[in-house]
């Protein structure tokens, strides 16, 4: 429909003779012809996809369509591309020492993002998305270590797992102090003040001194300094995994701890634990 131009256009078409309010007029053209081709394209195109896809509706939803396609296929035939190439990296993870793994540049970024998913997953709930630690969990991204922090320490660490059950996990005990009557209150409370003034302005204990050095040295080292043969903490660091406050440690000395790290070897592919490995070695505080 158009409005009629009242202009003196003697090439005006010809109308379908049809009117409205007197002065409007429909012309009688046809359609233009490529809007006639888009049209009959479109049909010929319908008629195939009707054939190939699955488009006509069923009482049970559509028919199948030649091609046989549907979604999910389609998102099987993708993710088993995808599980091929993730096997074959993981295989040769497996393969590899972690010297190589680390000098080939596909296969670590591979290990780093692989690791990091693995972390989420089994690692966060302990040692929180970051790796920051909690109180009792140790923060993974400083290089504080308790057992060691060479790449086959931290693997060894998750292979077996720390005071686990397994029988070649990480295990050593410190002596319960105070609930096995080996010292006194007042001695855990002098020996609870010398280590603290090991890494803080806090006051030097002298009888503390004697109590350390006839009760801890074994494993803690006589500076202090710990061992990660025993798993024993340095103490002159200033990083507390059980807190820095005097009951916190006082309450160490009394009590002993006992933390439990699951070991991951029957649970995990041996790939998977070493791009554990290779994450956590990866997050700052890695020794070489
Ligand atoms: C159930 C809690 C828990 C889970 C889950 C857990 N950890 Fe631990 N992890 C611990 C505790 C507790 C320790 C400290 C044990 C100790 O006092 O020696 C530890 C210690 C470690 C250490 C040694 C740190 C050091 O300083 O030497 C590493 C490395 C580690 N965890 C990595 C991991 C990774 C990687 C995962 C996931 C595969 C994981 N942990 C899962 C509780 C857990
Ligand atoms: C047999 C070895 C052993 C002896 C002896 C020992 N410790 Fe420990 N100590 C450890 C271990 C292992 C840990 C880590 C405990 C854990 O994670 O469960 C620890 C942890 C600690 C902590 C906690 C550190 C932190 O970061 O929170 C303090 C404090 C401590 N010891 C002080 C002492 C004092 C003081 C003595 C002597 C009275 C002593 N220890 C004797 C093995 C020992």
């Amino acid at each position: 429909m158009t409005k009629k131009k009242d202009k003196n256009n003697k090439q005006q078409p010809s109308t379908t003779g049809h009117k409205w309010d007197d002065n409007i007029s429909e012309y009688n053209v046809p359609a233009p012809r490529w809007w006639l081709i888009v049209w009959i394209v479109c049909i010929i195109w319908s008629f195939g996809y009707w054939y190939f896809y699955p488009t006509w509706p069923t009482g049970d939803g559509n028919s199948i369509g030649k091609l046989k396609w549907t979604q999910a296929n389609q998102l099987e035939e993708s993710q088993a591309k995808i599980d091929k190439i993730r096997a074959k990296y993981l295989k040769q993870i497996e393969g590899k020492s972690f010297k190589e793994i680390l000098k080939d540049k596909y296969l670590l970024e591979f290990a780093l993002v692989g690791g990091k998913a693995a972390f989420k997953e089994n690692c966060a709930a302990c040692h929180g998305t970051g790796a920051q630690g909690f109180k009792g969990y140790p923060n993974l991204n400083d290089d504080d270590w308790l057992w060691g922090g060479k790449i086959e320490d931290i693997y060894t660490t998750l292979l077996y797992g720390i005071r686990s059950g397994h029988e070649k996990a990480r295990f050593n005990l410190m002596p319960a102090f105070g609930r096995d009557k080996i010292l006194s209150k007042q001695q855990i409370n002098d020996v609870t003040s010398y280590v603290l003034s090991l890494s803080s302005k806090d006051k030097f204990n002298e009888n503390g001194k004697q109590i350390f050095v006839q009760n801890c040295v074994a494993c803690h080292g006589k500076n202090g300094k710990g061992n990660q043969e025993l798993g024993a903490p340095n103490l002159t660091d200033a990083i507390w995994l059980y807190g820095s406050k005097h009951e916190d440690v006082y309450e160490t000395i009394y009590n002993s701890r006992y933390g439990v790290m699951p070991y991951w070897s029957d649970r995990l592919e041996t790939a998977v634990i070493k791009q554990l490995a290779i994450y956590v070695y990866s997050l700052g505080g890695g020794q070489k």
